[in-house]
């Protein structure tokens, strides 16, 4: 494989000691919903302002930030000073990324479950993604889990394996293009459902995700797993603490994920930011982890200086601010540095 080393340390680098993901690569649509969260209109020009911004800060984007996930749009994006945000990115050490799916859509014959899509001309579009200083991508594929006494039980086994077989193309696609594949199958935690649920259907979907990589040639060291954690459900009534989702966690992705993946990098998929800092800092404390363990969140990095900044320039400085410090306490809990101390302190 052409470009395997180059991939080999690009994975390194996005998951190197300290550091994490940033996820800015909302779609035009789940950007308008932030914004319009703290009253500012979905435009061009509001949406470049929040993600300069955030690309601007420097102590988060050189000590913390190992690669920022971009969406289209951004990637072919202009600072208010004609820098390319792309250029902001890389000269802060960072590595572009870039959201290739074109989203989850409604399975045909599988009611409220979803297929990813996006592979068709996917490398056509990954040849000009590395033209433009791509150098990793991200796919997300979505499995529900839905009520027991629902109509229609999910997951089914035709969704899970429908979209392990999408991830599994586009990482293999991603390789051949010289990109490092972000393989993300998300587990949501919408429902009631406990934590031994959100346990058996993320073992089973990890389980098929990396049977499918393995089918289709992906080299492990070149990836990165962005799996949701183990979580009880968002209105599940028995919420599981701090040290059972970490233990929880740990032990299914010891069972399944290889020790030749570099790294994984969680999404926070609605968990609140402190939490989404807890849980990972638990995790690392434990040791004895056979690949990094670190973040790529999206909303738990940004909601709390999105609030701070609420689309006004007078606000540029203390959301930065914000932005540093929840950066610093995720970077510290991906080396099991972090406490709860520190959040009131910091
Ligand atoms: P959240 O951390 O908000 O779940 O977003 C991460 C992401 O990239 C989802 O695809």
């Amino acid at each position: 494989m052409e470009r395997l080393d180059e991939m080999k340390k690009v994975a390194q680098a996005m998951v190197a000691p300290g550091k994490g993901i940033l996820a800015a690569d909302e779609s035009t649509g789940t950007i308008g919903k932030r914004l319009a969260s703290i009253d500012t209109e979905n435009t061009e020009g509001n949406r470049r302002a929040w993600r300069e911004m955030l690309f601007r800060t420097d102590e988060a984007m050189r000590e913390r930030v190992s690669g920022v996930i971009l969406y289209d749009e951004t990637l072919r994006q202009s600072a208010s000073d004609g820098t390319p945000l792309v250029d902001l990115i890389r000269d802060a050490g960072a590595v572009p990324g870039i959201k290739v799916d074109k989203g989850a859509k409604p399975m045909a014959l599988h009611p409220g479950e979803t297929i990813t899509e996006g592979l068709d001309g996917l490398r056509e579009r990954l040849a000009e993604y590395h033209d433009l200083g791509a150098r990793f991508a991200k796919w997300r594929a979505v499995i529900t889990i839905a009520h027991p006494d629902a109509d229609h039980q999910t997951p089914t086994r035709g969704a899970v394996l429908a979209n392990a077989e999408s991830l599994a193309r586009y990482a293999a696609l991603c390789q051949e293009a010289g990109i490092v594949p972000i393989v993300e199958p998300e587990v949501l935690m919408d429902g009631c459902h406990t934590i031994d649920r959100c346990e058996a259907v993320t073992r089973d979907v990890l389980v098929a995700v990396f049977d499918a990589l393995r089918r289709h040639n992906v080299r492990m060291e070149a990836m990165v797993l962005k799996p949701n954690m183990i979580v009880s459900a968002a209105d599940c009534d028995d919420r599981a603490d701090v040290q059972t989702v970490a233990a929880r966690t740990l032990s299914v992705l010891k069972d399944i994920v290889p020790s030749s993946v570099p790294g994984i990098a969680f999404l926070s998929g609605g968990q609140d930011d402190v939490t989404a800092t807890a849980h990972l800092d638990a995790m690392n404390r434990r040791g004895d982890l056979p690949w990094s363990l670190t973040y790529s969140y999206g909303r738990a990095l940004q909601q709390s200086t999105l609030r701070t900044w609420s689309g006004k320039a007078e606000n540029v400085p203390a959301a930065q601010e914000e932005f540093s410090r929840r950066c610093r306490m995720n970077g510290l809990a991906s080396t099991g540095e972090w406490s709860q101390e520190m959040e009131a302190g910091a």
